[in-house]
């Protein structure tokens, strides 16, 4: 029994002419948290997408608990760039939404996310549509549908991207919070690296495109850590470090004149 959740064994994929992830090898432990960082255009969410079975990868492997990737039962609840909550749905709905794809019905789906609506801060805007809802408050109801589905793993594609600086923190420091209680095993695709710090066990920094793991980083930081000055100090280092990383491989784009 090993504890190695995933694991993708030189990912290749192009589209077309253009090759975008170069061998992407790369494993997530159970209970752990890691992190892929990169330049944009990399293919970060390329590779969430082959997990998903949005893009088919040209070339490597997938195992999941020690065996090939079963294409028709996908284990991964994924949480997209955008919120992609549905307009015209209460949120109340929207956070039932993917249990109800799954076959719930939607008094068992509610009954299974009422009690958490309270945790995921959205206690009192059941009824409301997200329209009325602060961004902060759409990205948690978006979190929230994804891990009432339960899957085994939880993937989230630049999750705070979107958000102004001071929400974006809110929201790292109640994702931390989350985490520590739920021990969810994670893939945070994100392109902030000190989100990456604050939040990982363990990172993957990728070169640009075609991309490959230029650097692993581990992160053996206590937590809580970003209530915690002396700690956030450890990850200003981690992550200037990362960028060193990040800012030679753009430096090598620039040289061929290929900048995304
Ligand atoms: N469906 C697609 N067809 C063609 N090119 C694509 C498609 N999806 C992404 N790309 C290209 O692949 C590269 C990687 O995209 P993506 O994985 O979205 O990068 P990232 O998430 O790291 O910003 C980009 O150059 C993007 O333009
Ligand atoms: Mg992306």
């Amino acid at each position: 029994m090993t504890d190695i959740k995933l694991k993708l064994d030189r990912i290749v994929l192009s589209y077309d002419d253009l090759l975008v992830l170069n061998g992407i090898t790369l494993d997530v432990r159970r209970g752990e948290f890691v992190s892929i960082v990169g330049p944009s255009g990399a293919g970060k969410s390329t590779i969430l997408k082959i997990l998903t079975g949005a893009a088919e990868a040209d070339g490597g492997e997938i195992l999941f608990d020690g065996r090939q990737l079963d294409p028709d039962a996908r284990p991964f609840a994924l949480m997209p760039q955008r919120d992609a909550l549905m307009p015209w749905r209460r949120i109340i709905d929207n956070a039932t939404l993917g249990l109800e794809v799954q076959g719930m019905s939607r008094r068992d789906a509610r009954h299974r996310v009422e009690p958490l609506m309270a945790e995921f801060g959205l206690a009192g805007f059941e009824e409301h549509y997200p329209s009325a809802l602060s961004g902060g408050m759409r990205q948690r109801a978006a979190l929230l549908r994804t891990v009432v589905q339960d899957r085994s793993m939880l993937l989230l594609d630049e999750p705070f991207g979107a958000l102004d600086a001071l929400t974006r923190n809110q929201m790292q420091l109640w994702l931390e919070d989350m985490w520590l209680k739920h021990r969810w095993t994670a893939m945070l695709v994100t392109h902030d690296i000190r989100e990456a710090v604050m939040l990982s066990d363990r990172i993957y920094v990728l070169s640009a495109r075609p991309a490959q793991v230029a650097r692993t980083i581990e992160v053996p930081l206590p937590r809580p850590r970003m209530r915690d000055a002396a700690i956030r100090a450890k990850v200003a280092e981690i992550e200037s470090a990362i960028l060193d990383t990040l800012v030679g491989s753009q430096h090598s784009l620039l040289q061929e004149g290929q900048m995304p």
